[in-house]
């Protein structure tokens, strides 16, 4: 078994005996993979705004959509138990100001709703909609993420 495997197979074990889950069974597992989800889905609509790739209104509307269920799921990622292992991100603060990290979530979704309800055809509009959106991904950052770089 590979270390990586042996590790996260340990760090399963050690939060099924240690805190009751509410997520799936490897919540800092999801986690990342949901935020490098997000990630990815931010990076055309960068592009587009920078110039660096055509205006797409279907593929800005796909990433907000992918932001949209993102949102919906994070909150539950952050079960007691999850604060270290797998090389999670998450900061210490997530869990000591949750209600913090609850209005941080909101206001994210806030703006992705608005942005979706919005349907931006151009990229003006999209610059309109999105700067709420990606000013709200670094307000949480700044706040509850530790980035390992
Ligand atoms: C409510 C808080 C919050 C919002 C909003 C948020 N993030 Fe994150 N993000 C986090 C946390 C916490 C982590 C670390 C998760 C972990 O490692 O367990 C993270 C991790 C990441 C990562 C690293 C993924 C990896 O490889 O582990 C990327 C990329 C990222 N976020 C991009 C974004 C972008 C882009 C947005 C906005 C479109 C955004 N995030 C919005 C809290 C947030």
């Amino acid at each position: 078994m590979s270390y990586l495997k042996t590790r996260s197979l340990i760090a399963t074990v050690a939060l099924t005996f240690t805190s009751p889950l509410i997520a799936g069974d490897d919540p800092l597992h999801e986690r990342h993979e949901l935020m490098e989800g997000v990630g990815d889905a931010a990076k055309p609509i960068g592009q587009m705004l920078k110039g660096e790739q055509d205006f797409d209104a279907a593929v800005v509307m796909t990433s907000l959509k992918t932001f949209d269920e993102a949102a919906a799921q994070f909150g539950e990622l952050f079960p007691p138990g999850s604060e270290t292992g797998e090389g999670t991100e998450a900061a210490p603060a997530i869990w000591e100001d949750r209600a913090g990290f609850d209005k941080a979530l909101a206001t994210w979704s806030d703006a992705v709703d608005a942005a979706i309800a919005a349907n931006p055809q151009t990229v003006e509009e999209t610059k309109t909609v999105a700067g709420p959106v990606f000013n709200a991904c670094k307000g949480c950052h700044d706040d509850y993420r530790i980035e390992d770089e």
